[in-house]
């Protein structure tokens, strides 16, 4: 019998409860998952003794995560809509990307990116199916620390429609649409033509619209395309630029916005030589960011792709 197991505990009280459980998991071999853990019963209990949590509210949690789960399939994540709304992946997020001075920084993934978006030629359209939408080019470069250019660097992007609905989201769209991926030229250069991104609600069918509802908040997000470059001995960044004239800057529902990260979308009336050179015959949007990466650490970092292909292997991405 494990150490702290041998002692019989039959009458544990409020008082000592915290303690039995913590010594039930002292011979947890892993040293990270026993630091885990132990944090995790010992703030769990005291959250539940500091609200008083009655029998009927514990039940009705159960309910709310029976119900999470049952609506994870390989188009809808709730537990990362739970954790985004809650600031979780924020709080991961910032302690975990703690970036040098000058690196791009990183924000939340979301449960939108899918896997095996198309390989695109600079300039290529990300939008080919959105014909409401104002035509938009995102260039720019990407950079190590130093300001040189990255060859080679992969932009991964995904965008909501002009409809403000992820692809998965819209039943009249069969397959990918909104994604690319863009390699970077010799001078780090990158070329994207899209549609206007807009502000668009988060889902809130299920339990993480009705938490939204019954606390007073607003499901909305601001304009944003979403990406994650990354490049070889480079860390890879997820992260979103967003539309600087966006009303739910202020008050993304899951918190994402960092100032480096707003960007101009500047309007022309007329294609620019650039834009008409791809086609464009009207009015045209212009967003210019460049990404700077770090170098990769000797720790080799999760890669959230990594992440998204062993949700894909359990049917819920
Ligand atoms: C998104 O931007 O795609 C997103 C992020 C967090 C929650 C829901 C959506
Ligand atoms: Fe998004």
């Amino acid at each position: 019998m494990p150490d702290g197991e041998n002692k019989l505990r039959r009458s544990t009280t409020e008082d000592d409860i915290t303690a039995a459980v913590l010594a039930r998991f002292a011979a947890t071999p892993d040293p990270r998952l026993k630091q885990i853990m132990l944090g995790l019963i010992k703030h769990l209990h005291e959250f539940v003794q500091e609200v008083e949590l009655t029998e009927t509210e514990w039940f009705q949690a159960i309910e709310i995560l029976t119900e999470a789960g049952k609506m994870c399939s390989d188009k809808r994540q709730e537990f990362i809509l739970f954790s985004d709304t809650l600031g979780v992946s924020m709080v991961v997020d910032l302690i975990g990307h703690r970036k040098p001075e000058g690196a791009t920084e990183s924000t939340v993934f979301g449960p939108f990116h899918r896997l095996g978006s198309p390989e695109m030629p600079p300039g290529g359209n990300i939008a080919h199916r959105d014909t409401a939408g104002i035509p938009t080019l995102v260039s720019g470069r990407v950079l190590d620390l130093d300001g040189k250019p990255i060859a080679g660097a992969v932009l991964d992007v995904w965008q909501t429609q002009s409809n403000g609905l992820y692809d998965s989201q819209d039943a009249s769209v069969d397959g990918l649409h909104m994604r690319g991926k863009f390699t970077t030229d010799a001078e780090g250069r990158y070329l994207i033509r899209t549609v206007r991104p807009v502000n668009y609600p988060i889902p809130s069918d299920g339990p993480v619209g009705a938490m939204l509802k019954a606390t007073g908040r607003h499901p909305w997000r601001p304009a944003h395309i979403h990406f994650v470059v990354m490049a070889d001995g480079y860390e890879a960044v997820t992260t979103h630029i967003f539309d600087r004239t966006d009303e739910y800057l202020e008050s993304d529902a899951v918190f994402a916005v960092k100032e480096s990260l707003i960007c101009d979308f500047t309007r022309h009336e007329t294609p620019t030589p650039q834009a008409a050179k791809l086609g464009v015959t009207g009015p045209v949007l212009t967003a210019d960011f460049d990404f700077v990466l770090k170098p990769a650490g000797a720790v080799a970092q999760a890669n959230v792709l990594d992440a998204q292909r062993r949700l894909a292997a359990l049917g819920a991405r």
